[in-house]
This record gives C-alpha cells, sequence and structure tokens, in this order.
C-alpha cells in the first residue's frame, strides 16, 4: 500500500495541478513543528516562485481546493505559505487498521533492481578481527533492508585470497619445511588431502611471516615471487593455496553464523583469476592500459580532481596482480553472471582512495554494463583511547573473542537484573545470545556508519536508552502481554479512532515507510535504529496511559490489542532488517 504521506501528496498534487501549477509542488512530508501540525506542505512557497504570483495566495487557492475533504480536521497557513494540515481522528484511525491488515505494514514496495552487495571481506589464512565486524553488520543489514524494499540482492563476502599476504605464507612454510611435496618442482600428480599446517598454526605463521618481511627486503622479494608464482599456477602453490582457503572458510563460517550474517556468495578474489588475462587484453584494445617502468597501469586522474588520484596498478613488472586489479576482474564476474543495476561496497572508508581508482577504471574501460558502483565507507570501532580497538595486549581482538565477551557481558547484565532466572539454562543461555547480539548489532548500526565509535560494552548491554537489549526488552513486553491475553480469550480486533494521548503513537506507526525510505537512500541502517527506539518509546508512553488487558470495553480492548500487536510486528519487522532476533520471553 501507499505510505500515508504518499496518499496526502497525492490529495496535493491534484490541487496544484488544478490550479494550473506543477504536481511536483504538492509534496507533503511529516511536520516538522508536531505541536502545530500533523504534516506540512511548503510546495505553495516554490510554486510562487515560479510562476512570480503571491506564496499565501497560492497556499489559501490550495487549502480551499481540498477543504471540503473530510479526512482534514485542520488546515492552516502558517508564515509566507506553508500549509499545515492535520487529520481527522476516524481518518487516522482508518489509516492504522489498513496498516495493520497490510503484509507489509504499510510500507510501499520498490520495482526490483539486481544489487549486489560486497561485504565481510574477511581473508584467508587470518582469523577475523574486529574491523570485519563492521563490515559484516552493515552489509548485512543494508542486504536485508534492499531485500525488504523490494530488490533482489546478492551477498558476496568477498574474500581476500590472492595478495602478498598469501605469499608471505607459502614462503614462510616453505623456510620452515622445504622437504614439502608442494615445493618438489619436479613433482606430478595429487598433492596430500591433509593440510600440512592447522588454522591455529597458520594464524601464526602470518604475523611471523609479515614481521620477517618487513624487516628484510629479500625475505619481502622472496614472498613476492611466491606470490606471482601462485597465480601463475605453479601448482605446488596452488595445492597450498587450497588447503588455506579450506580450513579458513570452515573457521569463517563459524564466526559468521555466531554473528547472524549471512552470504549468498562464498567468492573470494581468486576465482576470478581465468579472468584477468582477457580483461586486461580488453583493456588494452580500449586502449586504456599505459606501461610504466615494466608495469600495467591505468591512469584515472581528472582535471578537476582535488586531491591527486594516483593511476591504478593493473599488473606489477613481476607479473603479480593488484588488489584492484582483482576488484575489476570481479566487476567483469559480476556483469556476466548477475548482470547488476547496482553494487555496493560496504568497506573500510579508509579504502576510499582504492575503490574510486577502481569505480573509474571499470567506467573508462566500460567493464561495468549497466551498474553504478557505489563505496559506502564506515569508520573504526575504537578502544576507550579513540584508537581502534585493540585487546588489553595491544594485539588485534579476534571476531570469535569480542563475540564471546559481549554475550558473556549480556549475561552478567541479565543476571544483575534478574531476568529469566528461572528457566531452563539452556534456554537463558540462548538469551543471553541474542541480547549480547543484539546489543553489539544495535551499538554499532544506531551511529551513522561512517562515524567512529567506542566499544563501551557496559553501554551496550544496558536494559535502559538506546541500546539493543532495550529494544528486545521492550519487544518481548508486548509479546507477554499478548500471549496473556490469548490465555483470557482476548484476540486483536479492529483498530478505533484514537483517543486523546493515542495519536502520538498512530503518527509514529504510519511513519514506518519514511523510516525505510530514509535508510535505503542514505544506505544508513542508523535511520531504522532511530525509528525503532522512537517507537518504543512512544509505545511505552501509551501503554503507561491506557490499560488494556483490563479495559471493560471489548471492543475498545481489542482495538489496543491490535494496536499493540501492530507496534510489535513493526519493532520486530525493523529488528529483523538489522539482523536482531527476538527471544520469546525474557
Ligand atoms: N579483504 C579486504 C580487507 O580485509 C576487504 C575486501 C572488500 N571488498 C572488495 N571488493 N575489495 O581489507
Amino acid at each position: 500500500m501507499q505510505s500515508l504521506t504518499g496518499y496526502l501528496s497525492g490529495i496535493l498534487m491534484d490541487a496544484f495541478e488544478n490550479a494550473g501549477l506543477s504536481r511536483d509542488y504538492g509534496r507533503v512530508t511529516v511536520s516538522d513543528r508536531p505541536d502545530l501540525a500533523q504534516f506540512q506542505c511548503n510546495g505553495a512557497l516554490a510554486a510562487a516562485k515560479a510562476a512570480k504570483q503571491n506564496p499565501r495566495a497560492i497556499a489559501e487557492r490550495i487549502v480551499e481546493a481540498i477543504a471540503a475533504n473530510p479526512i482534514f480536521r485542520d488546515l492552516s497557513i502558517a508564515g509566507p505559505g506553508f500549509i499545515n494540515l492535520s487529520l481527522t481522528d476516524e481518518f487516522l484511525g482508518q489509516w492504522i487498521g489498513r496498516i495493520a491488515n497490510d503484509a507489509r505494514l504499510g510500507v510501499p514496495e520498490k520495482s526490483p533492481e539486481n544489487v549486489v552487495l560486497d561485504y565481510g571481506g574477511p581473508n584467508i589464512a587470518k582469523p577475523m578481527h574486529v574491523g570485519h565486524l563492521r563490515a559484516s553488520i552493515i552489509g548485512d543489514a543494508i542486504r536485508r533492508l534492499f531485500a525488504f524494499a523490494g530488490d533482489r540482492t546478492i551477498g558476496d563476502v568477498h574474500m581476500g585470497d590472492w595478495g602478498l599476504p598469501i605469499g608471505m605464507l607459502i614462503s614462510e612454510i616453505a623456510i620452515q619445511q622445504p622437504d614439502l611435496p608442494y615445493f618438489d618442482r619436479n613433482r606430478s600428480g595429487p598433492y596430500p588431502q591433509q593440510s600440512p599446517v592447522t588454522l591455529e598454526e597458520l594464524e601464526a605463521l602470518y604475523p611471523k611471516a609479515a614481521g620477517d618481511c618487513k624487516a628484510d627486503p629479500e625475505r619481502l622479494e622472496r614472498a613476492r615471487l611466491a606470490t606471482a608464482e601462485l597465480q601463475e599456477g605453479r601448482a605446488g602453490y596452488r595445492a597450498l593455496w587450497q588447503h588455506f582457503f579450506e580450513i579458513s572458510v570452515e573457521a569463517m563460517k563459524r564466526d559468521f553464523a555466531a554473528l547472524g550474517v549471512h552470504f549468498d556468495l562464498w567468492n573470494g578474489e581468486a576465482c576470478v583469476d581465468p579472468l584477468i588475462a582477457p580483461m586486461i587484453e580488453t583493456m588494452e584494445k580500449a586502449g586504456v592500459v599505459e606501461q610504466s617502468d615494466g608495469a600495467l597501469v591505468v591512469r584515472v586522474a581528472e582535471p578537476d580532481d582535488k586531491h591527486e588520484i594516483p593511476p591504478l596498478i593493473l599488473r606489477k613488472s613481476d607479473g603479480a596482480v593488484m588488489y584492484a586489479t582483482t576488484d575489476l576482474a570481479t566487476i567483469v564476474d559480476r556483469v556476466k553472471t548477475i548482470d547488476p543495476d547496482l553494487m555496493l561496497y560496504i568497506v573500510d572508508q579508509r579504502q576510499h582512495l582504492h575503490f574510486e581508482q577502481v569505480f573509474r577504471a571499470a567506467i573508462k574501460a566500460r567493464l561495468n554494463g549497466k551498474a553504478r558502483m557505489e563505496h559506502l565507507g564506515f569508520g573504526t570501532m575504537n578502544g576507550p583511547d579513540g584508537k581502534p580497538f585493540k585487546t588489553r595486549a595491544g594485539g588485534v581482538m579476534k571476531l570469535s573473542d569480542l563475540i564471546r565477551m559481549t554475550i558473556e557481558a549480556a549475561d552478567a547484565k541479565l543476571a544483575e537484573a534478574g531476568i529469566g532466572k528461572d528457566y531452563p539454562a539452556r534456554e537463558r543461555a540462548e538469551i543471553a545470545r541474542m541480547v549480547g547480539i543484539a546489543a553489539l548489532k544495535f551499538a554499532d548500526l544506531s551511529n551513522h556508519r561512517i562515524q567512529n565509535y567506542v566499544f563501551d560494552l557496559d553501554r551496550f548491554t544496558r536494559f535502559e536508552g538506546k541500546t539493543g537489549p532495550y529494544l528486545l526488552y521492550a519487544a518481548v513486553r508486548v509479546k507477554s502481554m499478548l500471549r496473556k491475553a490469548e490465555d483470557q480469550g482476548d484476540r486483536p480486533g479492529a483498530i478505533v479512532a484514537p483517543a486523546e494521548g493515542e495519536r502520538a503513537l498512530m503518527l509514529t506507526l504510519a511513519r514506518l515507510p519514511e523510516a525505510i525510505a530514509g535508510a535505503y537512500d542514505g544506505r544508513a541502517p542508523n535511520e531504522l535504529c532511530a525509528f525503532a527506539f522512537d517507537l518504543a518509546q512512544s509505545f511505552s508512553g501509551w501503554y503507561g496511559n491506557f490499560h488494556v488487558l483490563s479495559e471493560p470495553d471489548a471492543e475498545l480492548r481489542r482495538g489496543r490489542l491490535a494496536l499493540a500487536d501492530l507496534a510489535l510486528r513493526q519493532v520486530v519487522l525493523i529488528l529483523d532488517l538489522l539482523g536482531i532476533d527476538v527471544p520469546e520471553r525474557m
């Protein structure tokens, strides 16, 4: 169904059109002065400017034209020509009733587009760390939001598995265990099934190798050579790579499952390897590639750039390809297999220049088909010192440790509040898990993604304030009220016109489409968080003033149950779009 502002806009647009003015001026929005009116239309001012007429006179004409419409309780003109509109309680009640009966809770569906979302971005052979938390949580929320809005979404984890870190690892193992069959160039035939190293060993090898490469240029050269040989197809190296890949993906899947983050595609940089040579050939033919000191580059700078945009390096002189090369080949692959209308990259803001280069090169070489490309950057999660979050010992915090810590903190808060103390241990543990994940996700998503924020477990897990646990608790309270109603034989009925003190809740419920559209257009899940919090507050204000279960009038009681039920369904929907599950009871 249409949104309420959409419906009202239709009425005002007709009035503008009948007055010989453009329909565009009829757009109605939620009032930013709720003390004066429920909705507003500012179009008379712009219309007056264009038609060189008096804005107040135009506003008066419009108001006159719609005055007979029985849905309006109050129409007035403020200042130079703002039209203020308020609805009758009857109409408002009916509208909320329609929302309650709508499968999409009042939210219109957009025409579908193919949208690829690139998020998560973990690297194989390295544990996922806190940096991957934001990429995963924000990306998954945007994917859910786009899917709900009506798009066909494809979430791709795009693992880092084809660069220098892999060459560092291969050369490190070659140094430590030179006799392994993977290093025997003369060997033909199969390699062992079992990886020569465990994930734990790999995770320890990487910092060692990286440290040595940093300290010793010769050691670094060895890693570079191994990377180039891996990419060229040296069989033993490819076999080792396969081991790294398999054991890493298993661990990643575990972490992502714990976080409740979903991917449709488990692709990585390496899977586009076969596309790279033909892509470079196409780009050379298109004349967008240049030689520079033995390397192949694409010049992407433009005359009016404010900052210098360096050339994108496609292939180094040693033959190895770069991060940008695999990103370009991935665009080629997605265009071929998915034909996206839009590609969204949910990646750390510090990679902004990289994406600027990649997008420009893709457009220059016409690799992107019809797809628009956007980098949706995000800030860092910081420690109390304001620097990117570290463990107490100063190392990077593993994602799995962070999740465990958060669930423990949630568990402690539940115990403190005496929540679920008589529940079976398994259920309690499950509640703690859900509260912990809600705390983590909501805290992350409630800031605009570009902002940095401070990791503060105590604040995140509180049951008061703008937190995940507060919203879960609010939702669970309504669930339990509805269960009680059912026990006493009451089911939600028809929503009735609001009494004094009920309008605010109804107007909030009618605002869900704006919250969804705002979050969608801005690629900003924080707008969903803000709406969920507004709704919970508005609901709790109403619930404090109106009896539901003890209301003697059956029609009123069932109407209020329906209102509570709608509020619950909206909160649960938004939390679901944020990737947050709500327990049955707490
Ligand atoms: N693996 C990269 C990292 O850890 C992120 C990948 C982001 N996606 C992309 N298409 N480049 O920084």
